[in-house]
Order: structure tokens, then sequence, then C-alpha cells
């Protein structure tokens, strides 16, 4: 009962930080765990959201993304949460508006609340990023998540290793961050490896790329054999959407070692951290 009282509690007093306030959710591109868990997060700190796609909205009449910025503004949106197919996009409406605008995603670009949402599952499961080896496998090429984990895991000293085949990772991925390292060999980075995330192949950015999907599944596919054969105790991770029997097998995507689930459970508590810090770095917080 008394744990109960305190859980209330503190979901009153959760509801009271954004209470009242407007949070825009733009989304130009498909999305179901980072739109919905931002909406949730909005909505646990007591914020009014609202949420516009491409489909169904003036984008499909043709309207500019910043004149979509600007409208959305103008009717009182006091921050705008903006997932974007172009890498920039989110950089380039920061600049004409004069509310918070967090990237949830822009192009081949950035994903930076993943990366914060990951790099906080790992907390949960190791003791510290510096001297960490994350191993990041697949379509490194096309992925923002990939792009901001580096970014964020070299600044906390973790050991990094991409690997996947060339068409995914160019050699040059090593430029990416001081200390990557580019590898072929799955099964050889396994055996030191003590977060192994795993990456979609993005077949809608595929066009034109060398990739034999049967080669791909027999080198890079997690499977329960190459699992065993890892470091102990290394956990599994996956942004999602995860496509099972590609990059993954649903023997090791629902097995002990993975933290797929944690993660987008993490991605709300990670995303109302955001929006509170957003809010009252621009001084709209709690009045
Ligand atoms: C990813 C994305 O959209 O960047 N998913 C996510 O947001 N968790 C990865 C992907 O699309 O494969």
């Amino acid at each position: 009962m008394q744990r109960r009282l305190a859980k209330s509690d503190s979901r009153a007093a959760l509801v009271r930080t954004l209470a009242g306030r407007r949070v825009a959710l733009l989304f130009y591109e498909a999305s179901t765990r980072t739109r919905v868990s931002f909406e949730f997060a909005a909505k646990n700190l007591g914020a009014f959201t609202t949420v516009v796609t491409a489909a169904a909205s003036s984008i499909e009449k043709g309207e500019s993304l910043v004149d979509t910025g600007y409208t959305i503004q103008a009717t009182g949106a006091e921050a705008i949460v903006m997932r974007h197919p172009a890498s920039g996009a989110a950089a380039l409406l920061a600049r004409h508006i004069h509310v918070p605008l967090i990237n949830a995603g822009d192009g081949m670009h950035e994903h930076p609340t993943q990366a914060l949402l990951d790099a906080f599952t790992m907390l949960q499961h190791k003791k510290t990023l510096r001297g960490l080896h994350v191993l990041i496998v697949g379509d490194i090429f096309h992925s923002r998540v990939a792009r901001s984990n580096v970014q964020l895991l070299s600044k906390f000293g973790s050991r990094i290793t991409l690997c996947g085949p060339d068409a995914l990772l160019p050699r040059l991925s090593a430029t990416l961050a001081d200390g990557v390292v580019v590898s072929r060999d799955f099964d050889a980075e396994l055996k030191s490896a003590d977060v192994i995330m795993m990456l979609r192949v993005q077949k809608e950015r595929l066009a034109g790329l060398d990739l034999n999907v049967a080669d791909y599944i027999a080198q890079y596919q997690l499977t329960g054999e190459r699992l065993q054969a890892a470091k102990r105790g290394a956990v599994v991770m996956h942004p999602g959407p995860m496509i099972r029997g590609m990059e993954i097998t649903a023997e090791v995507a629902d097995g002990p070692q993975s933290v797929i689930v944690e993660q987008v459970q993490n991605g709300v508590l990670t995303r109302m951290a955001i929006l509170a810090r957003a809010f009252a770095m621009s001084g709209r917080g709690e009045r």
C-alpha cells in the first residue's frame, strides 16, 4: 500500500513537470517505437501532444519543411519532435524556429535520442561505458543509430568495432571517431564484445547496392550458435525494427541475453528526461 502511494505521488509530481505544455510530433517518416515513446514521454510529464504525419497533412500538399515548422509553432507548439528522411533536416528547421527542436532521426545522419537510451540500457547491465567493447553489426552505412552511438560512446571511452560487409560498411567509417575499428569478421569480434548491437538491413535504402542476402545471413546473422561462442555475459541489443531471420534469429531476439525490450522501455524514460531538459533550458518548464 505504501509502495503504491509512493508510486502515485511520484506520478503526480511527474505530470506537473510539463503540465499543460504543448509538444508537436512531426513525423515525415515511418516510426513505431520512437513516435509512441515520445508521445507517452510527453504525456507522462503532463504535456499535450499532437502528431503530424506526412500523409493527411499539408506536407502532402507540398508545403515546405520550414513553412510547416512555422505553422506548427504559430499554433502554439512549445517544442517540436521531428523525424525526417533528409540528413540535416533537424538542424535546418532548428535555425528557423524559436522553440526547442528534438531530432528523432534525420535521414542517414543522426538519431541522438536512440543513442542516449542505448547507453542508458548498457549502463543497466555494465558498470561503465569506459573500455566497454561495443560491437555494432550490419547496415552501418545507412544507419543513423550507428552514427549517433559512435558519437556518444566514443566520448565515454568505449571501444567501438563496426562490423559488416563492404557494401554496408565502407572502410572510411573508421574515421567516424578516434579509435573506431572496422572489421569484416563477426565471429572473431564476438569473442571480446561486451555489447552486441545488431542493426536492420535497410531494404528501403538498398537500391543499387551489391548485397547477396544469403551470404549476408551466413556471415553476419546473430544465431544461437554464434552467441554461444561469444564472450560470456555479452548483452544483445537492437534498436528495432528487427527482421527476424535476417540479421537476428528469433531464438536470440527472445533469449536471456537480449535486452531489446528493455531498450524500448528505456526509450520512454530517456525521452521524458530529454523533453524535461529541453523545456527547462528554453525557460518553458513548470510555471
Ligand atoms: C531505427 C531508425 O528509424 O533509425 N529505428 C529506431 O528509431 N529505433 C532503425 C531502423 O530503421 O532500422
